[in-house]
């Protein structure tokens, strides 16, 4: 007997979690409170609470209105010599190794899918190893490509500090041809970055269980300088044969809602790298054919241009000055947030259960994730005072 299987529409869709960061700023938008403190997502803001658009970006779109002439397409790599002159940047002294391929990606975002589209294409049972906590859109992209995560310790939020031990040991109990994803620097969302030395024992252990490093590298130039963050990248590309990075331009030419990265693979030979970046091309095909040219156009402008490339690491030196400075104050406002002057980027934990954020979202208009990750350049100069009074009686219970 025939059974008729009953229609299945775009009614019966299940419910959705949203993500936690969209949802938190729709929240704090809707607050009407004037004394509001949006120190949720991450976006820089200057001491008077402003994300300016950058001088030198203003000129790039100058420069780019006046001597574009044409729009049609440029292909699914998108700006290929904007994708050149980030080489040197990213890949410091590893720039001119034909085995490393790169190509302009819609925002870190959309490189982190590639590159796990393409963990996927080569080795759908690959686990990817993820610290904890991590940036919560994360295991959302893992998940889209059907890889398992399987978490490592990263961070004690009580301390303030990195497991650096248990990490050591989750690593090393990885599979070959596993991946382990890093934060290339300032640390998304504690700010804790591995230091030199530690960078060093992970590239050991990952290369020693011949494990893939992913490396997502978002605010390249907000911690402790622009090469040096570069540090953790450029450890990887000289311990592995195989290397991913994916790369944001967003933050550090302020220009997020352009959505500018880009991606990078490393394999161990060149004819190896050239298919590989063939499979990258055809997933972005697929995804969204071609990335948005337009802030990839002004920062291919910037980089290519000596001058206008000093002028941008002058005002990405002033983005970083300010991070640091409020760190300091904030650090120095109680024994108990000495923990935020010792990191780095725009992203601090503070050790609040999600009662006492929500209590402080709901009594004093502060708005940060409910894990208590807060940016410390979301708040004004004439803010931190009250952040910080606020912050520490939540502290003191
Ligand atoms: C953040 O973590 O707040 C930023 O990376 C913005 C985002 O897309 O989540």
């Amino acid at each position: 007997m025939l059974t008729t299987a009953k229609a299945r529409g775009l009614a019966d869709l299940p419910p959705v979690q949203s993500d936690s960061l969209l949802q938190l700023i729709a929240l704090c938008n809707a607050d009407q409170r004037a004394e509001k403190i949006d120190v949720g997502v991450g976006v820089f803001r200057d001491g008077q609470g402003r994300t300016p658009i950058l001088q030198v970006m203003k000129q790039a779109e100058a420069i780019l209105r006046e001597t574009q002439e044409s729009k049609a397409y440029l292909g699914s790599a998108g700006d290929k010599r904007f994708a050149e002159l980030l080489r040197p940047i990213v890949l410091g002294e590893h720039a001119d190794d034909e085995r490393i391929a790169g190509l302009q990606t819609p925002g870190g975002c959309g490189a982190l899918r590639l590159g796990f589209e393409l963990i996927a294409t080569a080795n759908p049972r690959a686990r990817v190893l993820v610290g904890a906590p991590t940036w919560p859109n994360h295991p959302p992209i893992i998940n889209a490509v059907r890889l398992e995560i399987a978490e490592y310790p990263y961070y004690e939020k009580g301390q303030g500090s990195i497991r650096f031990e248990s990490m050591m040991h989750g690593l090393s109990s990885a599979q070959a041809g596993d991946v382990a994803l890093l934060h290339g620097c300032c640390h998304n969302p504690t700010g804790a970055d591995l230091d030199e030395a530690q960078w060093r024992e992970v590239a050991r252990v990952v290369c020693e269980r011949r494990l893939i490093p992913f490396i997502d590298i978002a605010y390249q130039g907000f911690g402790r300088g622009l090469e040096e963050d570069g540090v953790g990248v450029r450890m990887m590309l000289a311990a592995c044969e195989e290397v991913i990075v994916a790369q944001s331009c967003d933050k550090n030419f302020s220009c997020y809602r352009d959505r500018v990265g880009s991606l990078f693979v490393k394999t161990g030979s060149a004819e190896a790298t050239a298919t590989a970046m063939a499979h990258v091309s055809q997933r972005a095909r697929e995804m969204w054919s071609m990335p948005p040219d337009h802030g990839a156009a002004c920062a291919r402008i910037i980089l290519d241009d000596a001058q206008l490339h000093a002028d941008w690491l002058v005002e990405l030196a002033a983005m970083r000055d300010r991070i640091n400075a409020v760190r300091q104050r904030l650090a120095s406002a109680d024994p108990r947030l000495a923990f935020i002057g010792r990191q780095f980027g725009m992203f601090s934990m503070l050790p609040l259960a999600k009662e006492q954020v929500l209590k402080l979202r709901e009594d004093e208009a502060i708005y940060m994730a409910d894990s208590g990750r807060f940016n410390v350049v979301g708040m004004s100069d004439a803010q931190i005072d009250r952040f910080t009074t606020c912050v520490v009686a939540a502290l003191d219970g």
